[in-house]
């Protein structure tokens, strides 16, 4: 939530930091806002709304000069998104501009402590009252930095700080807790951001800040120490994808770009996990055999889609690796008593790699001893740091908010997982994972099936863009896919949607049905027999109620061709893979219904892609 950049360099600032505000806008767009260091002063330019609007004051203006600079895309946590309230914040004498994401959870205390103290506090933010604690801090010292590290340890919370100073032109200084910033580092020019994604067209080699730690840029050196004022330990590391992984690609949205990414996605995260012997090879999860052996239960925690994905996962593992597996929302996970040993093992999903939910709850199982695996996207971003073992998705970077391609790749992953803990265990010989390995290795094709056969859905879509409300439903795996086409929609379009197993229907949400309510129908394999036929009798009830039917079945399944109002195919692939087929014509849907309403599909309201904040 909210995006950071920071430039200090030898060509002009601003345009550079306004080009990094622009690849980072799908974490907030509530407002945005640039400081830049010239001629003895610092010049900010801030205004509510997306960066758009940021630009047009901007143009409207004189340039300003200046190769030393800071921005702020924001997502509103405290004070709503106003002028006002955008960042950069300032200190009385102006001199300081600084930007920030994440929530100082005393800053009420210290905005009262400034107050009384003389200082005039401009905004509702909790941001500003840090560009009032450098003031006083500055006062004594005169060094950014060392203001920085004195102010950060008087602050409590999740915090990526970054500041610059009139009196100090050619530095730009950041600090980061619980909070994403990476340094990138250039030929006489570096830079800070929230993501690599905001520099990535200058350098691609980067350094991954640690926890508690404050970074000085200059045009030509980093220095890095932590906040007790000693030389930090970094890691470099070169970024493995380019420019064009960050752009649209001819494609109106990011969202259509990183749907039709999906089968390539999905190839990647499979490349390079089977050996030569046919078995699972996943060395990079650091976590040993013997770890493994010893597991005797699984809990999953993620957020939104990546909880979706856990949930689909506990069939994987319960039915290949024989381990009792809970899935629990990350937010909920610490606020009640699970019961976690050393033999648990706790697998956290989050494409950022940055959400604050999922992070806490890690923290929580490896302070109860459990050991935790992360799924991760994002190469060094929190959560993969602070896991005992981490296997990455290969997805590339996925811009638009709804999340998409990620989603397909954390359920190959999380597949991976379950077979090689069968493996390991001997609950699946490795003939019977191999044929699931092989299978999974045929689904890029299938998706791409999928893919081709869109146009219906779109049409379907459009055709529904003035209802109100859609219910999905799905039984076994096909019910977090409904509940993953329902968010999708909620997200996208600003639509009531729902979903629910189908077998609960007749418990309470039938009376939901009428006439002509749109019903999205997730339907099992035929192969699956009774779980098949019990979702076609559900069809024919809410058909009997009014419902209008939209089913998604496999190709050759002729006995819901009665049922259904809107038929759509998929290819026939075993019960624990169609997920990996079924969800595709969901996020097209929610998709092009979004579009017909006219929203911006990479950048829903109220949201933003990566939720650093509780
Ligand atoms: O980065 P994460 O996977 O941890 O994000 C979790 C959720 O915030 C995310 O999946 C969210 O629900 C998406 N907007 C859904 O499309």
């Amino acid at each position: 939530m909210c995006g950071i950049v920071g430039y200090a360099g030898s060509r002009p600032a601003l345009q550079i930091v306004i080009d990094g505000l622009a690849r980072l806008e799908y974490r907030g767009y509530d407002s945005a806002g640039v400081a830049i260091v010239a001629d003895g002063e610092v010049r900010a330019t801030r205004r509510a709304g997306k960066l758009a609007r940021l630009r047009e004051s901007l143009a409207a203006g004189t340039p300003s000069p200046g190769e030393v600079g800071i921005g702020h895309t924001r997502w509103a946590t405290h004070g709503p998104p106003t002028d006002r309230n955008a960042h950069p914040h300032r200190d009385c004498t102006g001199a300081i501009a600084v930007v920030h994401n994440g929530i100082i959870e005393n800053f009420a205390t210290l905005r009262e402590r400034l107050e009384k103290d003389g200082h005039i506090l401009a905004s509702d933010t909790d941001t500003e009252a840090v560009a009032h604690l450098l003031e006083d801090a500055m006062a004594g010292q005169q060094d950014l930095t060392e203001a920085m590290r004195t102010v950060c340890r008087r602050l409590d919370g999740a915090f990526t700080l970054v500041a610059v100073h009139a009196g100090q032109p050619d530095v730009v200084v950041g600090a980061r807790r619980n909070s994403p910033l990476v340094v990138g580092r250039g030929t006489g020019e570096n830079f800070l951001a929230s993501d690599v994604a905001a520099f990535i067209e200058h350098t691609r080699d980067a350094i991954e800040l640690g926890q508690d730690q404050v970074v000085e840029l200059r045009r030509d050196g980093v220095r890095v120490i932590d906040f007790d004022g000693r030389p930090a330990d970094v890691k470099e590391y070169h970024v493995d994808w380019d420019v064009s992984a960050a752009e649209k690609g001819g494609y109106d949205y990011f969202m259509l770009k990183e749907i039709a990414e999906q089968p390539q996605a999905v190839a990647d995260t499979l490349l390079g996990r089977v050996g030569m012997d046919g078995r699972l090879t996943l060395d990079e999860m650091r976590l040993s055999d013997e770890e493994l052996r010893e597991v005797d239960k699984i809990i999953i925690v993620a957020c939104g889609t990546a909880y979706h994905a856990g949930l689909i996962a506990k069939y994987a593992i319960e039915h290949w690796a024989q381990l009792p597996c809970e899935v629990e929302l990350a937010s909920e996970f610490r606020y009640r008593d699970p019961i976690l040993t050393r033999t648990t093992l706790v697998i956290a999903i989050s494409q950022s790699g940055e959400t604050m939910d999922t992070l806490m709850a890690v923290r929580h199982a490896r302070e109860q001893r459990a050991r935790v695996l992360g799924i991760c996207n994002v190469n060094g971003s929190s959560i993969p740091r602070e896991c005992d073992g981490v296997l990455y998705t290969h997805a590339g970077p996925e811009i638009a908010v709804a999340s998409t391609k990620a989603f397909l790749t954390q359920l190959v992953a999380v597949y991976l997982v379950a077979l090689y803990i069968a493996q390991t265990r001997g609950t699946k010989w490795a003939d019977e994972v191999f044929a699931v390995v092989q299978l999974l290795a045929g689904m890029p094709e299938k998706v791409e099936k999928v893919l081709e056969t869109m146009e219906p859905v779109r049409a379907l879509a459009r055709s529904l863009a003035s209802e109100k409300c859609v219910l999905f439903l799905g039984r076994h795996v096909g019910y977090p896919v409904a509940l993953e086409g329902a968010l999708k929609l909620k997200e996208l379009a600003y639509m009531h949607a729902e979903g629910f197993a189908a077998g609960e229907l007749k418990h309470g949400p039938i009376a939901l049905i009428e006439e002509n309510l749109p019903v999205v129908v997730v339907v099992p394999p035929r192969a699956r027999d009774v779980l098949h036929d019990k979702i076609v009798s559900n069809i024919q009830e809410i058909r009997a109620r009014g419902a209008r039917t939209i089913v998604i079945a496999e190709a050759g399944d002729e006995s819901v061709v009665a049922y259904a109002d809107t038929l759509l195919r998929v290819p026939a692939v075993p019960t624990l893979l169609q997920p990996l087929v079924t969800t595709v014509p969901l996020q097209v849907f929610a998709c092009e219904l979004a579009t017909a309403k006219g929203h911006d599909v990479d950048q829903p309201r109220n949201l933003a892609k990566s939720v650093t904040v509780e």
